[in-house]
């Protein structure tokens, strides 16, 4: 059997073998609470990748500088275009990137500064540029289904930033494809700041101790990523890491504190973030920005979509090493170099957000049930049809959604929910209190089988948004509906 074979064999094994009746960890506790006996469980996490053994440096993506600016109004131009990388071994593969081979730039932009973005699309198909996370009017600039442009076509878009600072990101969204385009490479973060975040004491060199670590996994076979070679609807995982869009990165930094803006730019790989040492880590900010207060952490879960920036405090190792980890899985060595001692920053305030208590009492609003594994891939029971508006909401009002994971006869398996165009507050989980690292704004959420999710939702902006599956298989698969906000 050749070795391509061999891999697809190994991975539909993977994906199918994680009914999760068996392995029991402690993460899965919650998630095992949440099943039903009979039920298949299908779980995508950390069971597929292989060790990353640190072979090369890791880089960070080049920061797109405008094309003119006076620092009130900015304007860049982003293409999306065709590519050659090689990730291993020498052998080429065809990729796509935006103003590149492969990944994108990370785009800066402060609050209250108005953007304008020239999309060029220089591929051979039509796409669209989804800016994930940001409050953008729907019908103008959020870049959904509905804003194909064509091959060889250009547009330009404006925007003015009305968001506090986070970190966010922007992919392609074409009918059907998006799967496959991010898989090829489309990705790419963008960051906001705001006069609030730039003043607080918190490691901001980008690439030195402001690093973002874009996770993927990927297959690789004969050395190249081919998405058509191993895309399955239930979850396109890899074996192999990739951050930064490369493969076995080493990273090396100074004995001092660090900032990880970390993006699970996966199509449907869940990570289960941890360091070999098991040391406590500090939770910033969630997907829409900081969190009240950092939080502790030792373990944090990141699902296809969601970001989470965390300090991690280096000064304190001892070893000259250390491993971020997946699980039980080498996702990032560490190198460690000199001895910084710093001194520790006092304040953990970082924002100072609240919620309306009444919400919580609340009676939903809108209610969506998340259902599906294989073959039946639904919201409330129906598959997208962009002809039809699922759901309408008016601008600036505040609505509590309910998100359900159903299990369903073919079984069940987690969902990251998410939504365009609006940061949303998580109200409860399952009635309860969500915890810390859910208490910060978010604009996708992992809904574990049998769970509900309530949420506060509301939209700045007017038009047609989108809300789906964030497993971009799901997604591809009809697992997205519209609203319609005026
Ligand atoms: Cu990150 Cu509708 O997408
Ligand atoms: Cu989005
Ligand atoms: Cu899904």
């Amino acid at each position: 059997m050749c070795t391509r074979m061999k891999k697809i064999l190994y991975l539909l094994a993977c994906t199918s073998l994680l009914a999760a009746c068996g392995a029991e960890t402690q993460d899965s506790q919650n998630e095992a609470a949440h099943s039903h006996d009979m039920a298949k469980m299908y779980k995508n996490d950390q069971y597929a990748l292989k060790d990353n053994e640190g072979l090369q440096p890791l880089t960070f993506p080049k920061v797109l500088q405008p094309t003119t600016s006076d620092g009130e109004n900015v304007a860049y131009t982003l293409i999306a275009q065709k590519g050659t990388m090689i990730f291993m071994d020498g052998i080429k593969s065809e990729t796509y990137g935006y103003n590149g081979d492969f990944l994108g730039p990370t785009i800066r932009l402060k609050k209250g500064q108005h953007v304008a973005i020239t999309l060029k699309n220089d591929l051979d198909e039509p796409t669209t540029f989804h800016w994930h996370g940001l409050e953008v009017a729907g019908d103008v600039a959020d870049g959904g289904p509905h804003h194909t442009i064509k091959a060889g076509q250009t547009t330009t878009i404006h925007f003015t930033v009305n968001q506090d600072a986070a970190t966010l990101w922007y992919h392609p969204h074409p009918m059907g494809s998006t799967a496959k385009q991010v898989y090829k490479g489309l990705a790419g973060l963008m960051y906001i700041e705001d006069s609030y975040s730039e003043n607080l004491d918190l490691p901001n060199n980008y690439g030195k101790n402001d690093l973002p670590l874009i996770l993927q996994d990927r297959t690789f076979i004969d050395g190249k990523i081919q998405y058509e070679d191993v895309a399955n609807t239930m979850s396109t995982l890899g074996d192999t890491v990739m951050i930064n869009g490369k493969v076995n990165p080493k990273l090396t930094v100074a004995k001092e504190k660090i900032r990880l803006r970390i993006l699970n730019g996966s199509n449907a790989l869940t990570y289960q973030l941890q360091f070999n040492n098991h040391m406590k880590f500090q939770l910033l900010a969630t997907d829409g920005g900081f969190l009240n207060t950092a939080t502790q952490m030792k373990k944090l879960s990141l699902s296809p979509g969601e970001r989470a920036e965390i300090l991690v405090d280096l000064s304190a190792v001892k070893n000259s090493t250390i491993t971020l980890m997946n699980g039980d899985t080498k996702l990032l060595p560490i190198d460690l170099t000199g001895e910084q001692h710093v001194a520790s920053t006092s304040s953990n305030q970082l924002n100072d957000r609240i919620i309306d208590e009444n919400l919580r009492h609340k009676t939903p609003d809108k209610t969506i049930t998340m259902e599906g594994t294989m073959n039946k891939l639904v919201l409330n029971g129906q598959s997208f049809d962009d002809k039809r508006i699922d759901f309408k909401q008016k601008q600036g009002v505040t609505e509590v959604w309910e998100i359900e994971n159903a299990i369903s006869d073919e079984g069940a398996m987690a969902h990251p929910f998410h939504i365009h165009g609006t940061q949303f507050a998580v109200l409860s989980v399952d009635g309860q209190e969500p915890p810390a690292n859910l208490q910060g704004l978010k604009d996708t959420i992992l809904v574990q089988p049998n769970q509900k999710i309530r949420i506060a939702v509301h939209f700045k902006e007017k038009g047609l948004y989108m809300f789906h599956c964030h497993i971009l298989e799901h997604e591809d698969a009809g697992m997205m509906g519209q609203i319609k906000v005026d």
